[in-house]
């Protein structure tokens, strides 16, 4: 294990743009159950999964009871819900704000939509399945914080007259396109993803280390997407193998909870950091 920490943190130190992308595994070590992990909320309980698959249609077709099914969860998803807002950002997502404290890390894509990486410090994080903090209407896309809105009456509607929902990317829903295009941007310029606490089952986001992959090496006239001769290298913190494991597609998998990991990641690399100011700075030799 540690000589893949020390991996990574050589990886980490090496790269010009390093970024993270997570998903529910990182929030498990702050009480908020995953989907499909062995206690997942989507393996324990087929039915609310299956619910979730029809709930953008709902919200389409009757957003009064789109409201209420959401308001009143009950069971497995409503415990989610509830978990969210008693949540607290774990040593794993303070980890990641930490390396982004450092330079290291530029920015987080993630698929919560939970809220606690930028509780934990982060500022670049890009919510790709949105958030449960805000609404959104898919009128005129304009997103409203969810205290500002008052829901005596259902649906709440916008300013525009539409609907409003909550900003959370439902199964057959479409990414945000801005969401979208900046998350492409950033893999695109990456030479680093680290890749935390995520299944890499559902797409589009999955599909995001692929993207990074196939950058050119040289950057094409006119696409305005920088070459970028080294490649680019994949690390994934996981408490299980994923397809990108299986496929080949991470360089590097390192097994075990993101909230021992990460944070081990981060005190080597400052333990690397400040062995390399005193080798080169001789006021700091001996
Ligand atoms: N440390 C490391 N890995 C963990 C931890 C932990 N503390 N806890 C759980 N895991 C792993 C699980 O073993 C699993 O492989 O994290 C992964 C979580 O996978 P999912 O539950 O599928 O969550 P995620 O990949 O984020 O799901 C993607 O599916 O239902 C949709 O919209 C929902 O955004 C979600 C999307």
């Amino acid at each position: 294990m540690d000589s893949l920490i020390r991996r990574a943190v050589d990886d980490l130190a090496a790269s010009e743009y390093a970024i993270a992308l997570t998903g529910a595994g990182m929030s498990t070590e702050s009480g908020i159950p995953d989907f499909r992990g062995p206690s997942g909320i989507w393996t324990t309980n087929r039915k609310a999964e299956a619910q979730a698959y029809r709930r953008y249609e709902l919200f389409l077709n009757d957003a009064r009871t789109y409201w209420e099914e959401m308001l009143g969860m009950r069971g497995t998803c409503g415990m989610f819900y509830e978990e969210i807002e008693k949540a607290a950002p774990n040593a794993g997502h303070h980890a990641l704000a930490e390396l982004e404290a450092l330079g290291v890390l530029k920015c987080v894509i993630t698929q919560n939509i939970d809220g606690l990486h930028r509780k934990a410090g982060s500022k670049r994080v890009l919510e790709y399945h949105g958030s449960v903090h805000a609404l959104r209407c898919i009128s005129c896309r304009s997103r409203h914080a969810r205290d500002d809105v008052c829901l005596d009456v259902l649906p709440p509607r916008c300013i525009c007259g539409a609907a409003l929902k909550y900003d959370v990317v439902h199964f057959n829903e479409a990414i945000p396109s801005d969401v979208m295009k900046e998350s492409e941007a950033e893999v695109l310029r990456c030479d680093l993803m680290i890749i935390c606490g995520t299944s890499a089952v559902v797409h589009p986001f999955a599909s995001l280390p692929g993207l990074a992959r196939s950058r050119p090496y040289r950057s094409l006239p006119n696409s305005g997407i920088p070459g970028h001769e080294k490649g680019v290298t994949i690390i994934e913190v996981n408490d299980e193998p994923t397809p990108l494991t299986h496929g080949g597609v991470s360089d590097c998998f390192i097994r075990g909870k993101t909230g021992d990991l990460l944070p081990a990641i981060v005190e080597e690399a400052k333990r690397a950091r400040s062995a390399l100011a005193t080798e080169h700075d001789p006021l700091l030799r001996d």
